[in-house]
């Protein structure tokens, strides 16, 4: 395949071209669906057009029909910029276009992925004998961690989920904080664990689940359990007080899984010695409403992820 380097050099043009106004240019789209759709679309083209034209219709549509959430006035949800040299490396990527589901499908793209998650192990202090995976965000996150914990738990029930499913299984509870981010919930459907039967534990006014409940919540239960808290809180940005929740899902034989989401505000850098943990908080979300919160739940992190029992 021959590649037309007219089209590398225009998409780089565009691309800076937007880049450079993304702070002066209104942070929402100026233009609407229908106006998109009758610049982009129309009936099927009968045949193919100038590659160089499409990229430049393209780039002119996405001046006013994106948001600019890399600028400096964007305030809404709370999604992560992405940095120049990933952009050009993400370009690079198009260009592999890799099939990456096994090694041998791509050892560039799985040894990049190891090199990856041994440097996320170094700065968060976990020991390097365990795996680790990357999703493609929050959503699925709690998806994978909320499967890692049912697994698990049938496991110790006697139950192979995998080979027999679920009908027939020993029920598991969900005891999860009332305003937990809704794709908690939706991981639990889609796991067949219903997002009906989750016990919903009382939340404060900042949002953080209230401990007195969750401890009466799980006072006498027996059975396979998942707790699930939450740092933090989508609106607020509160942190649930994983120190104190921790004990409690402990005590009860729970598997504690934490939607961390809102703590990428937060770096650790290893071997610099934080409240006695290899690793050291050097930013900090600026949602927190409390710091101290965070301080006492980024420390029960580190706890739980040093003594995973
Ligand atoms: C606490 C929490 N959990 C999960 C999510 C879902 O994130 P994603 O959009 O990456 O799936 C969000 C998004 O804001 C969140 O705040």
């Amino acid at each position: 395949m021959t590649f037309d380097d007219r089209l590398g050099r225009r998409v780089v043009e565009h691309a800076c071209t937007y880049l450079d106004g993304i702070g002066e240019r209104p942070v929402r789209a100026t233009l609407s669906g229908d106006e998109l759709r009758a610049r982009l679309g129309g009936s099927l083209p009968a045949g193919g057009d100038d590659p160089v034209e499409i990229i430049d219709a393209l780039a002119a549509a996405g001046l006013r029909g994106t948001v600019a959430w890399q600028g400096p006035r964007y305030f809404g949800f709370v999604t992560g910029g992405s940095l120049p040299v990933a952009t050009a490396a993400d370009w690079l990527v198009a260009a592999w276009d890799q099939n990456a589901q096994m090694f041998a499908m791509s050892p560039m793209a799985a040894t990049v992925e190891q090199i990856a998650a041994g440097w996320l192990k170094e700065l968060l202090g976990l020991p390097e004998h365990w795996s680790a995976g990357f999703v493609t965000g929050a959503q699925m996150a709690n998806f994978t961690g909320l499967a890692a914990a049912r697994h698990r738990l049938l496991e110790q029930a006697g139950w192979d989920v995998e080979r027999d499913g679920l009908f027939g299984a020993p029920p598991i509870e969900a005891i999860v904080g009332e305003e937990a981010h809704r794709t908690v919930f939706t991981a639990l459907r889609m796991l067949g664990l219903g997002a009906g039967r989750v016990v919903r534990v009382e939340a404060d006014g900042q949002g953080r689940m209230r401990v007195d409940r969750l401890e009466a919540a799980v006072r006498g239960g027996t059975g396979p359990c998942i707790v699930c808290a939450q740092i933090g809180n989508v609106n607020t940005g509160a942190a649930d007080a994983i120190a104190d929740i921790a004990p409690l899902a402990r005590r009860r034989g729970a598997w504690l899984h934490i939607d961390a989401v809102q703590e990428g505000g937060t770096c650790w850098a290893g071997g610099t010695g934080w409240h006695g943990q290899a690793a050291r908080r050097i930013s900090i979300c600026n949602w927190s409403t409390n710091n101290d919160d965070i301080d006492r739940s980024a420390e029960a992190i580190l706890t739980v992820c040093a003594d995973p029992t």
